[in-house]
C-alpha cells in the first residue's frame, strides 16, 4: 500500500510534500468505500485478470485505430491528440467491464443497493504529442432546482465511472490528474493559468490491470503525454439507483450480446440492449 495524498483543508493541500495515492487491494470492499466517500475516488489494485486485460486490450487497440485512420489528430474531440472513445458496450471487449466482482462489490457498497442502471461503457486515449487538459468535472448541474437551494454538489454520489489503464500510468505518457475531496465542491476548478503546480502534480500512476473507480463530479484532466506510446484508459459508468438522466442510454448492445450477462447485468444494462423485435 502506498502513502496517502493529503486532504484538501481550506482550499490548500495539508502538505507540500506529494505522495502515491493509496492502492487498495481487491476485496477490500470497506477501505475501498472509506477511500471514495474521503476523496471522490479509489485505485483498486488487479481489477482484471490477466486474461480479461488482453482482451480488453486487443479491443482498445482495434477502436485506436479505426478511429485514429478516421479522424486526424488535429480533429480529435477533446484537443490535439487526444480522443474519447464514445459508447463502445457492444463490443463484448467492454462488456466484459459491467460485472467484474471486485470492482461491483466496491459499487453496490457505495450506494447500499445493487439497483443501478449501466450508462455504457468507453474511455479515452491520448497519443505522444497530447497537451496537458484543464481541470474538469465530467458532470455539471443537471437538477434545475427552480428555488436555487440544490445543485448537484450537494447530493451523494450520482454517477460512477470505473476507468481501466491499458497500459502503466505514469507522468510520462499522459496519466490523468486527480484533485482529492473535490466531488463535492460547489466551486469550478481553476483554469490551467490558475492551476496551483500541487494539483498539475496530483497524477495518478495506476499500473495496467487495476481500476479507477470515481465519483465523476471530481476534477481531474489529463496531462501531456511526452511518451512515445499511446495512452489508453478504458471505462464504464454506473448510475446510482436514485438518479437518471433522460437520453443517456441508448440502445446499441446487440440481443446476442446482452443475453451472455448475468441475470443482474442484464437488468442494469436494460435500456442499453437493442429488442430483438426492433433489429433488422
Ligand atoms: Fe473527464
Amino acid at each position: 500500500m502506498g502513502l496517502r495524498i493529503d486532504p484538501l483543508v481550506g482550499g490548500s493541500p495539508m502538505t507540500e510534500t506529494r505522495a502515491d495515492f493509496e492502492v487498495v487491494a481487491a476485496g477490500d470492499v470497506d477501505e475501498a468505500v472509506r477511500i471514495f466517500q474521503r476523496d471522490g475516488f479509489v485505485l483498486l489494485a488487479d481489477a482484471l485478470t490477466p486474461s480479461q486485460l488482453a482482451l480488453a486490450r486487443q479491443g482498445a487497440d482495434r477502436i485506436v485505430q479505426e478511429q485514429t485512420d478516421a479522424i486526424a489528430l488535429e480533429k480529435a474531440n477533446r484537443g490535439y491528440a487526444r480522443y474519447s472513445f464514445g459508447q463502445q458496450v457492444q463490443h463484448p471487449e467492454w462488456a466484459q467491464l459491467i460485472e467484474l466482482k471486485p470492482v461491483v462489490d466496491v459499487v453496490t457498497a457505495i450506494w447500499g443497493s445493487e439497483d443501478l442502471t449501466c450508462s455504457g461503457a468507453g474511455g479515452d486515449y491520448s497519443l505522444p504529442g497530447a497537451k496537458i487538459q484543464h481541470l474538469h468535472a465530467d458532470m455539471g448541474d443537471c437538477l434545475n432546482d427552480p428555488e436555487g437551494r440544490t445543485v448537484i454538489a450537494d447530493l451523494p454520489t450520482p454517477f460512477i465511472v470505473v476507468n481501466f489503464p491499458m497500459v502503466d500510468f505514469g507522468r510520462e505518457n499522459g496519466a490523468t490528474r486527480f484533485i482529492p475531496c473535490t466531488q463535492r465542491n460547489r466551486q469550478r476548478p481553476p483554469s490551467l493559468e490558475q492551476e496551483p503546480e500541487w494539483m498539475r502534480q496530483s497524477i495518478i500512476r495506476a499500473p495496467a490491470g487495476s481500476a479507477l473507480i470515481r465519483d465523476v463530479r471530481t476534477w481531474h484532466g489529463g496531462t501531456a503525454n511526452v511518451s512515445a506510446e499511446t495512452r489508453v484508459m478504458t471505462s464504464v459508468g454506473y448510475l446510482a439507483p436514485w438518479f437518471r438522466r433522460p437520453g443517456d442510454n441508448e440502445p446499441v448492445m446487440p440481443r446476442e450480446l446482452y443475453e451472455t450477462l448475468s441475470e443482474r447485468a442484464r437488468k442494469w444494462c436494460r435500456s442499453l440492449a437493442i429488442d430483438a423485435s426492433e433489429r433488422t
